[in-house]
């Protein structure tokens, strides 16, 4: 991997866990260069491989990508299955380099109601890097908070059911426990591209104290220096939770 100088910038004791992105703004960033909204989308990959190489430089454990949400089934079909076969392709391609790089393929979402040849690049990728262990990359596909939290209170109630949870004992960590992130810690920084200031419906409970950066680049244009900027000014907020300043100092 080729080393970037502001990498060394980065406050090492300070380091985000785990950072979630909302790779928006492929479709207007195509529309710009006067191109298919597929057109952003292929591009749109170069800023995964780049932003998954610059997180693990800088350390990051856990990196989760938004890539495809529930509500966009709504698309276009054209859309949708360009979209399908484009993370076939990209999952095929960048094998070697998730393996090289030590990354472990993961994903979070519901995952079998994808097209079949999608789900099976995605369960081959999982597979074939699952030994790897310097970073998690979680590509969120088929994934909404509100189907995840759904599909956590039938977990549960199951459980309650077969007498094997006592209402009693749900706690906040029983929750967490059955969400599809239970292997991963909340993220301390979300990222969102496009200048759009929204979640869409993803990780509503692991963002509750989560510190949000917007960039007004659309995602072809989101680099390795803009990731690592968003890290630095993520340094430099001071996070709270609930206590005063003075507390914290
Ligand atoms: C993000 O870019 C990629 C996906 C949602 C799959 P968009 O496709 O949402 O791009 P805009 O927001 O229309 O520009
Ligand atoms: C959110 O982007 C979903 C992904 C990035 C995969 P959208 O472009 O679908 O979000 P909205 O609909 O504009 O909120
Ligand atoms: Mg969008």
């Amino acid at each position: 991997m080729e080393e970037t100088s502001n990498i060394n910038e980065l406050n090492q004791g300070k380091l985000p866990r785990h950072v979630g992105i909302i790779m928006d703004g492929n479709g207007r960033w195509a529309r710009k260069h006067g191109k298919p909204r597929i057109f952003g989308h292929k591009n749109g990959v170069q800023s995964v491989r780049e932003v998954s190489e610059a997180a693990a430089q800088a350390g990051i454990e856990f990196l989760t990508l938004y890539a495809f949400s529930t509500e966009n089934w709504s698309r276009p079909p054209r859309e949708v299955s360009a979209l399908m076969g484009l993370l076939v392709e990209t999952i095929h391609r960048e094998m070697n380099t998730l393996n090289k790089n030590n990354i472990r393929l993961r994903a979070i979402g519901e995952l079998d109601q994808l097209p079949p040849r999608t789900h099976k690049a995605l369960l081959e990728g999982i597979e074939k890097t699952r030994d790897n262990n310097r970073m998690d990359l979680t590509l969120a596909l088929n994934y909404s908070s509100r189907w995840e939290l759904t599909e956590c209170t039938r977990a549960i109630a199951r459980e309650v059911q077969q007498l094997k949870i006592k209402p009693e004992d749900i706690s906040e960590s029983t929750i967490s426990d059955y969400l599809a992130t239970h292997f991963m810690p909340d993220p301390e920084l979300l990222i969102r591209t496009s200048g759009e200031k929204r979640l869409s419906n993803f990780l509503l409970w692991q963002c509750a104290y989560t510190e949000f950066y917007f960039s007004d680049k659309m995602w072809p244009e989101f680099k390795k220096e803009d990731f690592n900027l968003a890290i630095k000014e993520y340094q430099n907020r001071e996070r709270r939770f609930g206590k005063t300043s003075d507390q914290i100092l």
